[in-house]
């Protein structure tokens, strides 16, 4: 297969495109036809490191988003609860594994991904920086938080990137399992005690406002959507898809018997959109600049859990070495 570098010196020789001029045409046609780009391909610098901070504090998000759910595995009321829980929960740490290896085709270490961190230089999701007081946040969180990272992320299966947008898909098919046991936890509830109505739509209301912002900035405040919708990693905006996800949530919501906790959201027959309330967005910055109720205690949770896993590497890089010396011999 013919090189960047190899085009270059050919290009230059016959006095033709330069050989980035060629590669960056090759990738705009791939681009323009909806193709995939393949770890292989050459692609512009700005892609690859855009979809390596996206992959990555996606990765950071799955596994971080772990703890606030981990944390009620042993008081989960009853031992189906308890099962399905710890299925979830397994299954976030598998999509931090997939989203990892996707962004380490890109030419990133893990253990730089993992260090950038624990050292706090990488973001993830703030939705998981706050805390979790009942068992009904176990069904707000699967309802509202993976019920949006689903609105968020099927799209994504079509990403130009082909190990991101494939590793989407098993994704997002265990997404709408955890978005269903949520769902189930806040139907049972609701279909309980007044204690437990309560303790629902408490949680509801503690985690309406937070899904809503895991869309990210309004449109006209979103500075990089136009270049990633440009390299069709993102297809749709901000607002269309906190639309699209308070749409398919007011249906849902009636059938619970909860109140979504917005005066003012309704539908509007003229727009064909729903109306609703301004977003504090006070609230989501303080919570991304690291002062939001949990930012702390999950980042030193993440560094106590490296360290303790620390042993579980070595003996694994231990055993490849063995391995590898059994094989050469
Ligand atoms: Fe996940
Ligand atoms: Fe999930």
């Amino acid at each position: 297969m013919t090189s960047p570098a190899d085009l270059s010196v050919a290009g230059a020789a016959r006095g033709e495109q330069s050989g980035d001029e060629a590669a960056q045409a090759l990738f705009d046609d791939l681009i323009a036809k909806d193709s995939r780009i393949e770890p292989r391909d050459w692609m512009p610098e700005a892609y690859r490191k855009t979809l390596i901070r996206q992959i990555s504090q996606h990765a950071h998000s799955e596994i971080i988003g772990m703890q606030p759910e981990s944390n009620w595995i042993t008081r989960a009321p009853s031992l189906k609860r308890k099962a399905i829980l710890m299925a979830k929960v397994q299954d976030e740490a598998g999509h931090g594994l997939y989203l990892y290896s996707a962004a380490q085709t890109l030419g990133i270490t893990r253990e730089e991904m993992m260090l950038q961190l624990i050292e706090g230089r990488a973001r993830y999701s703030s939705i998981f920086n706050y805390t979790t007081p009942t068992w009904a946040d176990m069904g707000a969180i699967g309802w509202l938080v993976d019920g949006a990272a689903i609105c968020n992320q099927v799209p994504l299966c079509r990403a130009s990137y082909g190990p991101y947008g494939r590793a989407m898909v098993r994704i997002c098919k265990e997404e709408s399992f955890h978005q269903r046991q949520g769902f189930e936890i806040l139907l049972e509830l609701m279909q309980g005690t007044e204690a437990q109505r309560e303790m629902a739509q408490g949680a509801v209301d503690r985690w309406y406002w937070p899904s809503l912002m895991m869309f990210g900035p309004p449109d006209d405040q979103s500075p990089n959507s136009a270049q990633s919708m440009a390299w069709n990693i993102k297809r749709f905006s901000n607002d269309d898809l906190r639309q699209r996800f308070v749409g398919m949530l007011v249906p849902q919501a009636e059938v619970l018997g909860v109140t979504l906790p917005d005066p003012n959201l309704r539908f509007n027959d003229a727009t064909g959109q729903y109306d609703m309330s301004e977003i504090d967005w006070t609230e989501f910055n303080e919570v991304l600049a690291g002062r939001g109720p949990a930012n702390a205690e999950r980042l030193r949770r993440r560094r106590e859990a490296h360290e303790d896993g620390a042993w579980v590497r070595e003996a694994a890089a231990e055993y490849a070495r063995k391995q590898a010396l059994k094989s050469a011999a």
